[in-house]
């Protein structure tokens, strides 16, 4: 409905509708380097905070840990986040679509990669110290959201991809597959909260380790509480971008959409 309407709008006055359109897109893409620039902020900060009060980073000992929030928040909240906005961007409407659909497919890649690795940090780190694994909260949303973003990545690679998936299949899976993105990056949101909060909480433990109290807000503590905020803001934001029905890829029935990424676009004419 809203793309009849576009078009409507665009029949009855073209320069207002031209006018408006670039309007929207110049909006966007403002809105998209603010999110690469929260997202660089989340990453830069939570590296500070590693090297400066939790012993920096290496392959073994409790500084392994370290890597782990980093990897986390590259790979399932950055990454995604941005390569979830890909199709959004208005220059990537016109022309043939395999160059972002192979942006989209990589950047997903990258990002499951990057919290693979991540996750192998902190159960190795569990694993030479004894300590239990999967018992808390944190625990259970961030295995949820890796598990669900396996799932997804694999089907859509099988949809999308590969060229076996009939065109009935590959729309009726589309809005399937924009709904788990959103879900997926929501659940690590709450992941990376919750993975944050009880860091801090153990860390600032006077009994155990003679820090300051977390109560006391020390400066470590006022920071992570303010990467959560960006963690927050980037999230809502991404998916605020996502649903907004005036940046969705016009035209969503055209012979584009049924091109698999395996498949050049001069194949796709011949059909
Ligand atoms: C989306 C991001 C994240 C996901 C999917 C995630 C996932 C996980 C998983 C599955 C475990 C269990 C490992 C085990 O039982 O051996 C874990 C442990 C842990 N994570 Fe995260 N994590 C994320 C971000 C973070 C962040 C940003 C921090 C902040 C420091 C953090 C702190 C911790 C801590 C302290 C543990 C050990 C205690 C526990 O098992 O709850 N995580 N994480």
């Amino acid at each position: 409905m809203e793309l009849k309407g576009r078009n409507q709008r665009k029949q009855q006055s073209p320069d207002r509708w031209t006018s408006s359109m670039m309007k929207s897109s110049s909006l966007f893409c403002l809105l998209y380097l603010l999110v690469l620039l929260l997202g660089f902020l989340c990453i830069a900060l939570t590296g500070y905070w590693v090297q400066r009060w939790r012993g920096g980073f290496a392959l073994q000992g409790s500084a392994l840990f370290n890597w782990h929030p980093v990897c986390m928040i590259t790979g399932l909240i950055v990454l995604y986040g941005s390569a979830a906005l890909v199709y959004r961007l208005p220059f990537s409407w016109t022309g043939s679509k395999f160059p972002w659909k192979l942006l989209h497919a990589s950047l997903t890649l990258a990002a499951f990669i990057v919290s693979v690795l991540g996750l192998v940090a902190v159960f190795k780190f569990h694993n030479d110290h004894k300590f239990p694994n999967l018992y808390s909260l944190h625990s259970w949303l961030g295995l949820a959201a890796v598990g669900l973003f396996s799932c997804q990545w694999v089907t859509a690679l099988c949809t999308f991809l590969l060229p076996w998936a009939s065109i009935w299949l590959r729309n009726l899976y589309k809005p399937i597959h924009v709904f788990f993105g959103m879900m997926i990056l929501t659940l690590s949101v709450a992941a990376a909260l919750a993975g944050i909060n009880e860091k801090l909480i153990f860390s600032l433990d006077p009994r155990i380790n003679g820090s300051l109290p977390y109560a006391s807000l020390p400066p470590e503590a006022c920071l992570m509480n303010a990467v959560g905020i960006l963690i927050v803001v980037f999230g809502l934001l991404v998916l605020w971008m996502l649903l907004r029905p005036t940046w969705q890829r016009p035209d969503l029935s055209g012979p584009e959409v049924r091109q698999p990424l395996l498949e050049d676009d001069e194949e796709e004419e011949c059909q």
